[in-house]
């Protein structure tokens, strides 16, 4: 079975730091086989793996459509095994985790057919990996075009304000409101600074806040400058050391959560 995590929020929050860490932690503590997909068309999870990317699902829609457009036969195939063809040689293979980039998404002119049958070919592949973890872009419009249907967790990243709490309370909202089926939607809290007793602790109306708005917070995460100094030397965060605090929080949270223990 297949467990799939869907990380989203507003932009700058950390969604593709937390997205790595997860992916590292799956890597270090579980046999089980693990697809990252990039959801975000600014593809920059690669650079947090510490992989190259060559190809998005995006320039395979664009081919795609150019091929119905001029008669290819498509060698004799029919159009869903030629995209599970396609999709499966876009994917980055790494010895620990695949990675699929999204790429651009559709625009105006793109007919659906194309888009529907991308994402069965997507579902199918997703199918065969033990753990999904998605990357989003900022924002909700990425909930519109179901990137997040049929997860099994969303984790909304939030910053410790009260304009982040109250923007991942409303994506919490959407999410419900689109039927998206996301089984579990949990708040993360990023950048907390510790308090006078060194421990990670939100103010007291960001905890109101949460509460009245019905999140479910499943973990704070530290300001840690060893992230900012990966980033700005331009190392794969995947790479932090094992003591580093945002991979101690990251991974309490992986550990308190069901099915993922
Ligand atoms: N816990 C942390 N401590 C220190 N710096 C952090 C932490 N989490 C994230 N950052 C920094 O914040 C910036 C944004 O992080 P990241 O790229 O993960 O966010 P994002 O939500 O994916 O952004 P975008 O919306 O642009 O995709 C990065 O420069 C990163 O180094
Ligand atoms: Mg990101």
């Amino acid at each position: 079975m297949t467990r799939t995590i869907a990380v989203a929020g507003k932009g700058g929050t950390g969604k593709t730091t937390i997205a790595a860490l997860l992916i590292q932690y799956l890597i270090e503590n579980r046999s089980g086989s693990i697809l990252a997909i990039d959801a975000d068309p600014s593809t920059n999870l690669n650079l947090a793996l510490g992989v190259p990317v060559y190809e998005t699902v995006g320039d395979i829609r664009e081919e795609a459509i150019q091929e119905a457009q001029s008669g290819s036969s498509l060698g004799g195939m029919s159009k869903p095994d030629y995209l599970d063809l396609r999709i499966q040689q876009s994917l980055v293979e790494e010895r620990q985790f695949d990675l699929l980039a999204m790429g651009r998404p559709e625009g105006p002119g793109c007919y659906c057919a194309a888009n529907n049958m991308l994402r069965l070919s997507i579902d199918r592949l997703s199918k065969s990996y033990d753990y999904v973890i998605i990357d989003n872009e900022a924002g909700l419009e990425h909930l519109s075009r179901r990137t997040t249907r049929d997860v099994d967790l969303l984790l909304v990243v939030s910053d410790p304000t009260m304009r982040g709490i109250i923007a991942a309370a409303r994506a919490a909202k959407l999410i419900h409101e689109l039927k998206t089926r996301a089984g579990d939607i949990g708040l993360v809290v990023n950048r907390v600074s510790r308090d006078r007793a060194d421990e990670l602790k939100l103010p007291p109306e960001l905890q109101q806040a949460i509460a009245e708005n019905g999140l479910k917070l499943v973990g704070l995460i530290p300001e840690d400058p060893m992230v900012g100094e990966y980033d700005a030397r331009g190392l794969p965060l995947i790479e932090l050391p094992r003591e580093s605090q945002v991979r101690q929080a990251v991974e309490g949270i992986i550990k308190s959560l069901d099915g993922f223990s």
